[in-house]
């Protein structure tokens, strides 16, 4: 389906930006609801030291979770050693099991960042995510591949998992609405080979990667001085270069493969969940105990886009039901669903700016129902209540906060990786690139240009950082970007690294 040689990665978007509202310019119906608002507004928003300090803590959970196994940051080292040198070439098979999607794509490497691939993508959907079928994603989705000699399959495997070697590992637990608690503890890539064994398909797997390790590989075949990859989507997650040397934890026998630097899968969405320095709101409160694990990744579930179109609609009811938003909530309205409201609906809202606010208007009336009523036949007729512009205005205001904030704690994180590496996998002259996926990152208005305003907001505080993320004179230092190849590009290349390994080796 897809052939595309791509040589220049591109950081440019293909989205609008968000006009921001300001609380000041709504004509509010009462005192009361202006108090409201201003309530939210000051619950919702992070200012520079307080994402300073986020940043601080996220370096020293990086610290303790490179010095002992089981802290809060898992920090797992990927065994992928050592850089890409823009020579890989070769053909592979990829599976990509993440949050909303399964992938499968054959990959060929040309070298130099050339890639041409073809995929195709299936739906998980909810029964699946938390059945006790013996693995979920083979089972259920035939991959019909013909072969005559076997292919080296990379496995991007998009949860946490304690590796065990480029190839194996053991998964820890599940997150973004995912529960099969008889896979916990095992290697979901040896569960993968033996479905191959059973179904007679001639692929051995050859790597077993998260996602963001994925996305640092892929960005970095284009992109040499590539050190982080970020993954911004239904959930949310790191990977980084590190030194061996500082990881006190990774004790290793001198028969396994060596090498100075090794990929870090961080797993920062659990960061703070002893909410140490997290500003959790009642909102959040709210969406945890909803979610399949509650009290746990409490950092992805204010940033990820699985958990971001909950808050808004915590937020939104808890204004409707004192009745300073809406003027009828029926009792059918679709918003009193638990995750009625999708974080796509955010987006719309945001690239909304429209004098009347037409789109978000067609989301609260046409798609949410609102000011509708269900007749006899359960059929939707409209009633005399719809939407005023204040309640467009309001709905738009804390779609902007809830969206502002998740860039804003994804920025104090990505500031506390560029700290701790800089000047050890990446010198301040020549810079740093970092690779981005998923659908928040792609997709939603204004989420990059937010994160680099989070990125200015704590390097002013910080004397050594200031004026490497926009660059105060000439060129930015930290340089921010889509990775165009999606999931398949970085698990060929480890499968790759993987053949170079178990050369090494012999
Ligand atoms: C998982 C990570 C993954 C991230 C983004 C998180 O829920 O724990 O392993 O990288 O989602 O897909």
């Amino acid at each position: 389906m897809l052939a595309s040689p791509n040589p220049v990665a591109t950081t440019a978007m293909p989205k609008p930006v968000r006009s921001p509202l300001d609380p000041s310019q709504i004509q509010y119906s009462s005192k009361k609801q202006q108090q409201a608002v201003a309530d939210i507004v000051e619950q919702l928003t992070l200012d520079a030291s307080t994402l300073k300090g986020i940043k601080d803590h996220f370096v020293q959970e990086m610290r303790k979770g490179l010095a002992k196994d089981g802290e809060t940051i898992a920090m797992v080292p990927s065994y992928v050693l050592d850089r890409l040198n823009g020579t890989e070439i070769g053909s592979y098979l990829t599976l990509d099991v993440g949050g909303t999607y399964i992938r499968v794509v054959s990959v060929n490497l040309l070298g130099h960042g050339q890639v041409v691939s073809q995929h195709k993508k299936y739906k998980i959907d909810e029964e699946l995510k938390t059945s006790e079928a013996k693995l979920l994603f083979v089972d259920e989705h035939a991959i019909v591949v013909p072969l005559e000699t076997e292919l080296e399959l990379g496995f991007t495997f998009s949860f946490p998992v304690k590796q065990t070697g480029i190839d194996s590992g053991t998964l820890i637990t599940w997150t973004k609405g995912f529960s099969c608690p008889h896979m916990v503890g095992k290697d979901p890539a040896a569960f993968l080979q033996d479905a191959f064994h059973r179904k007679n398909i001639p692929v051995r797997v050859a790597a077993l990667l998260n996602d963001t390790v994925g996305t640092l590989l892929a960005y970095e075949y284009h992109h040499p001085s590539t050190v982080i990859g970020l993954g911004l989507g239904t959930g949310c997650n790191g990977a980084y270069l590190e030194r061996v040397e500082r990881i006190p934890k990774w004790k290793r026998d001198p028969s396994d493969p060596q090498g100075e630097e090794v990929i870090v899968n961080m797993e920062f969405g659990a960061f703070d969940s002893e909410r140490q320095v997290l500003p959790v709101t009642m909102f959040d409160n709210k969406v945890d105990r909803k979610s399949m694990n509650t009290g746990k990744q409490i950092f992805e579930k204010m940033i990820a886009g699985m958990y971001l179109g909950e808050i808004t609609r915590n937020v939104l009811l808890h204004l409707a039901d004192r009745r300073l938003l809406f003027s009828d909530c029926s009792v059918q309205w679709e918003m009193n669903r638990v995750w009625a409201f999708d974080t796509a609906y955010m987006s719309t809202i945001e690239a909304d700016n429209s004098p009347s606010l037409k789109a978000t208007q067609m989301v609260l009336e046409s798609t949410l129902g609102f000011g509708s009523e269900l007749d006899a036949g359960r059929q939707r007729v409209d009633s005399s209540m719809a939407t005023t512009l204040v309640d467009r205005e309001i709905v738009k205001m804390v779609v902007q906060l809830v969206g502002q904030r998740a860039a804003r704690l994804a920025a104090a994180a990505l500031a506390g990786i560029l700290e701790h590496t800089m000047g050890v996998t990446w010198q301040e002259d020549t810079g740093a690139s970092i690779g981005v996926d998923g659908s928040l990152y792609r997709y939603y208005p204004s989420f990059r240009s937010d994160i680099l305003d989070g990125l200015d907001a704590i390097f002013g505080l910080e004397p050594k950082m200031k004026g490497l993320c926009r660059g105060e004179s000439g060129e930015a230092k930290i340089r921010m970007g889509l990775n165009t190849e999606g999931g398949g590009a970085g698990a060929a290349l480890c499968a790759l690294m993987a053949g170079r390994q178990k050369v090494m080796e012999v």
